[in-house]
């Protein structure tokens, strides 16, 4: 039994483990569990992939995390059935999806393993993520407008800045699904790989990233993600700051030693 919180938990709806890495850190996997209702999104899944994210981003072990669900349903959306019956006061009261939202906090690059329905909240779980690997079988999928609502944890935003304008109009306007080649071709997906090999395949994309000095991915990663919500003269300032800070880490000089003396790095994550 592990003595780290995130991995000696008893979760009830996701599967959590770290894959060993020959190339560097480790690698955090968590695969979301729950068959009957093709991985449903409710509070509590969210809430334990929460925890398993937030411990691995500061598990020193861990360089990058893997998300997945199963062959059939990476997650068919948020759940349904935790929202019929509810009224719009009670979800702003309770803020139904702000646990979602701590997703945009994790440090540490995640990747979405997708095979089967990738919908609604569950598509949008995945543009959560940093990276996509789909399995030729995924299908991707907005279909909110046939319950009568709309994407509501960043579909209509992320959606948009991913694949454009108007296959997001289409996507969201008539719910109808994509496949992993069509959202590949739209830029949505890093890549698609067959359906028996999608996990391996992302996880041996997790495993490149974690065999990179920890921090400055990270920094990278911040960088990325920065040119969201930022003009470019913004992005490109905090680009070059975030450049002159690297040149605190140690990684940084041991990375250009290395290159000089013709040797690999020996990353210290600092
Ligand atoms: N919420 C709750 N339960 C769900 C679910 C969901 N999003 N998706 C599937 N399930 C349940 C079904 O109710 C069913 O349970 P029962 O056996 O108890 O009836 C079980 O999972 C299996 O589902 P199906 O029998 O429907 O499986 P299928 O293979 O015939 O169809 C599917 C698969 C096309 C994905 C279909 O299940 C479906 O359309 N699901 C809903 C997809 C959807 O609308 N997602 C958006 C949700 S809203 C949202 O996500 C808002 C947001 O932006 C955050």
């Amino acid at each position: 039994m592990s003595d780290k919180p995130h991995l000696s938990k008893e979760y009830k709806l996701i599967l959590v483990s770290e894959v060993d890495n020959p190339k560097g850190l480790k690698v955090g996997l968590i695969q979301i569990n729950r068959p009957n209702a093709l991985n449903a999104l409710n509070t509590d899944v969210m809430t334990e992939i929460l925890f398993a994210l937030d411990g691995f981003d500061t598990d020193d072990e861990v360089g990058c995390s893997v998300l997945t669900g199963s062959e059939k349903a990476f997650a068919a959306g948020a759940d349904i059935k935790e929202m019929a019956d509810a009224a719009a006061i009670e979800m702003y009261a309770k803020d139904q999806f702000a646990v979602w939202d701590k997703m945009r906090k994790i440090k540490k690059p995640i990747v979405a393993a997708v095979s089967g329905f990738a919908l609604g909240g569950g598509c949008e779980v995945t543009m959560m993520c940093d990276m996509i690997v789909a399995a030729e079988c995924a299908k991707f999928g907005q279909p909110e407008i046939n319950l009568g609502v709309i994407p509501g944890v960043g579909g209509t935003q992320r959606l948009a800045k991913a694949i454009g304008k108007a296959r997001a109009m289409e996507m969201i306007l008539t719910g109808k699904m994509f496949s992993a080649k069509e959202m590949f071709d739209a830029g949505l997906v890093s890549k698609v790989v067959s359906d028996e090999s999608y996990l391996d395949e992302a996880l041996n994309l997790a495993k490149d990233v974690a065999s990179k000095p920890t921090i400055t991915v990270q920094i990278a990663k911040q960088c990325i993600l920065k040119s969201y919500d930022t003009s470019l003269e913004e992005g490109l300032e905090y680009e070059r700051q975030s450049f002159y800070l690297l040149f605190a880490s140690e990684d940084k000089f041991e990375g250009m030693k290395a290159f000089i003396e013709k040797r690999k790095p020996a990353w210290k994550g600092k």
